[in-house]
């Protein structure tokens, strides 16, 4: 749990500006219409979107499963691109890219439309049919956003992997997925320096017998790259032979649109699944009413990957759908300088910014002139998201980034949840530092206790979505039990987060961090089973517990104890402990590389054997450790403390 665990009462609210509020979006009526007739709402807000044939019935509930407007047909692709080419809004920059070198181009709605219907084109020539699934490998480039749009438009599901993500997390998800089709590039721009994704596809392929037929490879960075031409087909060399006409096809609200994988609390990751409706719907209701997006004038952006949900809600569905004119950048926020960001800021004069609290941190931590140094009067509003931001991070956010005038929007929700569900809306909610505030119109919030009771106000507990919300997973891929298991089973009929979360007393909702194994390393989620069996995966680790322990900066560090076969080394530790991180990194991605790893003599468990994870994170966190009676030897946690002044390892 986060440092607002001990939070006190926050004094400090900020009421819309007269002026934000005359012409936002959303009105203070907005919350008693959705109370009034919730589904009645939801049917206003679908129909903004073009549906080819209208819903019979508005929700299907058979809890745990939802169906969203059934009977109705609509293509994701022709929402985000066609309606706007069709409307006279062809001309318009659907995205300004910066490469991280330098290089740049804007590029037009007609023109994303026609690199869509040609690259639905290439997915039918390669044998690709609705219902299939589609692996997309990419750095943030606008081809990731094609290829996601081309597989929507025929009907095919896109399972987005996070560029960053090894070659064994890579298959796991090509495999669990049966994807036939990969689509990738050949690498990428990160600190200055060109990546290589296509080795990667390739090692990934070869470890595993899989259905993948082809790779398709777009060339980003033109590095030397193998290439199989029983398999291997470069992007442009098939698009340039495509016809840019395609009529979309319209597929049920039910359909499924895409699916992607997090971390769930047992090693394997969970491939959440969305369908089509429900999700347009919510994605483009909340990036209207959240960010306050005046398409024709604002310029939005959210610098989150394509390889995450932020990216697939907010980068390309909702803002396309509402013809956004978005920035999109493909590199880290220090190169070539640690202005960087405030740099394109400027250069594009980019109204909304959407971040996360681990990157407001970082600027904390880099110094007020780099912000300075540009001029970000163009911005009228902030978000956030990710994990709770402090209230330290959320008033320099103010101050520094939004010159005291931006209303910021600290949004919370999941993978799971598809779209935006708790969230100040800006020009109508007083705002407090650090908090989500409350759900917004049409979604339906609870904080319980242990026994699943309702807290009041001053109360916490566990946060619970009590009804069902148009963009809901519809399931894990192929695991029923394990969708019931997990969000359905803790709370009977009401939809388990895993969040704590607290009621303050003015009834605003605070959000505490995850209640379960998962981590929350800068904003991604990260399982302590997935680096456990990483680690003990190493020939030199005989065992492993792994917690999320507080860091300033990302939110949760990664802390890794483990047992060694043989003991603790009495030279050459410092060696094994790098190499253990890199291990970890070679397996699962750089983004679950621990910080620090702890060699121990034993690990803290209780007499069934589960690790004692609080008492290791006490350890971890500097604390004095916590009850450890339920121990099934006490002493335990004594010894580590003591060996731990030999084993300690940072960097
Ligand atoms: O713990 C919550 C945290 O991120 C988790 C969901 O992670 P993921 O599925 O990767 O989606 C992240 C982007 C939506 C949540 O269970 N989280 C997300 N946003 C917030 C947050 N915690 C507190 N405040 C937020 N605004």
């Amino acid at each position: 749990m986060s440092s607002l665990e001990n939070l006190s009462y926050e004094e400090r609210t900020f009421a819309p500006s007269p002026e934000f509020a005359a012409q936002a979006n959303a009105q203070a009526s907005i919350y008693a219409d959705a109370e009034k007739d919730r589904l009645g709402f939801w049917e206003k807000q679908a129909a903004y979107l073009h549906w080819d044939k209208k819903w019979d019935t508005v929700l299907e509930w058979n809890s745990p499963y939802a169906k969203w407007f059934v009977g109705a047909k609509l293509n994701a692709s022709y929402n985000a691109l066609d309606r706007h080419v069709l409307e006279g809004r062809g001309e318009r920059v659907a995205f300004y890219f910066e490469g991280e070198p330098g290089d740049s181009r804007a590029i037009t709605y007609a023109q994303m439309l026609t690199d869509v219907k040609k690259a639905a084109n290439a997915l039918l020539e390669l044998g690709v049919k609705s219902g299939d699934r589609v692996a997309i490998y990419m750095p943030m480039i606008p081809e990731a956003a094609v290829a996601m749009l081309a597989c929507a438009r025929i009907g095919a599901l896109h399972s987005v992997i996070f560029g960053g993500f090894s070659a064994d997390s890579l298959i796991t998800r090509i495999e669990d997925a049966d994807a036939t089709l990969v689509i990738t590039s050949d690498g990428g721009f990160r600190k200055g320096a060109p990546f290589a994704l296509k080795p990667i596809v390739d090692e990934a392929l070869a470890a595993k017998k899989t259905n993948v037929k082809n790779v398709l490879v777009v060339k980003r960075t033109g590095q030397e790259t193998a290439f199989d031409p029983e398999i291997d087909i470069w992007w442009h060399e098939i698009l340039e032979r495509q016809s840019d006409i395609h009529e979309a096809e319209f597929f049920d609200s039910e359909h499924p649109l895409f699916i992607l994988y997090t971390s769930g609390t047992t090693g394997k990751p969970k491939g959440i699944f969305h369908t089509t409706g429900g999700y347009l719907t919510q994605a483009s209701y909340t990036h209207r009413v959240v960010f306050d997006l005046k398409p024709e004038t604002d310029v939005y952006w959210c610098t989150a990957d394509v390889g995450w949900i932020t990216g697939h809600s907010y980068v390309v569905y909702g803002p396309l759908i509402n013809g956004a004119t978005q920035v999109m950048y493909e590199g880290t926020p220090d190169t070539p300088t640690k202005g960087r960001i405030f740099e394109l800021v400027e250069k594009y004069k980019v109204s909304i910014l959407y971040t996360a609290p681990t990157l407001i941190r970082t600027w904390m931590k880099w110094g007020d002139e780099f912000p300075q140094g540009s001029d970000l009067s163009s911005l009228r509003l902030l978000g956030s998201v990710g994990e709770p931001i402090n209230p330290e991070a959320w008033m320099w956010y103010r101050e520094v980034i939004g010159g005291n005038r931006c209303p910021i929007v600290d949004t919370w929700w999941q993978t799971e949840t598809g779209a935006i569900m708790i969230s100040p809306l800006p020009g109508v909610t007083a705002t407090k530092p650090g908090s989500a505030m409350g759900a917004l119109p049409g979604i339906v919030a609870k904080v319980v206790d242990d026994e699943a009771k309702v807290v009041g106000k001053g109360g916490g507990g566990y946060l619970v979505l009590t009804q069902p919300w148009p963009s809901m997973l519809r399931g894990i891929w192929g695991s029923d039990e394990r969708y019931r298991e997990t969000y359905w089973s803790r709370f009977d009929g009401k939809y388990f987060a895993g969040d704590g979360a607290k009621l303050d007393e003015d009834g605003a909702i605070w959000l505490l961090g995850r209640v379960d194994d998962v981590m929350l390393v800068s904003g991604h989620n990260i399982s302590t089973t997935e680096v456990e069996s990483s680690l003990v995966s190493h020939p030199n680790v005989a065992e492993a517990a792994v917690v999320g322990a507080k860091d300033d900066t990302t939110g949760q560090g990664i802390v890794a104890f483990v047992i060694l076969r043989g003991g603790i080394p009495s030279v050459g530790g410092e060696e094994l402990i790098k190499e253990l991180k890199a291990h970890v990194a070679k397996g699962i991605g750089a983004i679950a590389r621990p910080k620090q790893i702890l060699v121990v003599n034993e690990l803290p468990k209780t007499r069934s054997g589960k690790i004692m994870r609080r008492l290791l994170r006490d350890v971890a966190e500097n604390r004095a450790v916590g009850d450890s009676t339920t121990l099934a030897d006490p002493n335990v946690m004594k010894l580590i403390q003591t060996g731990l002044a030999t084993g300690k390892s940072e960097d």
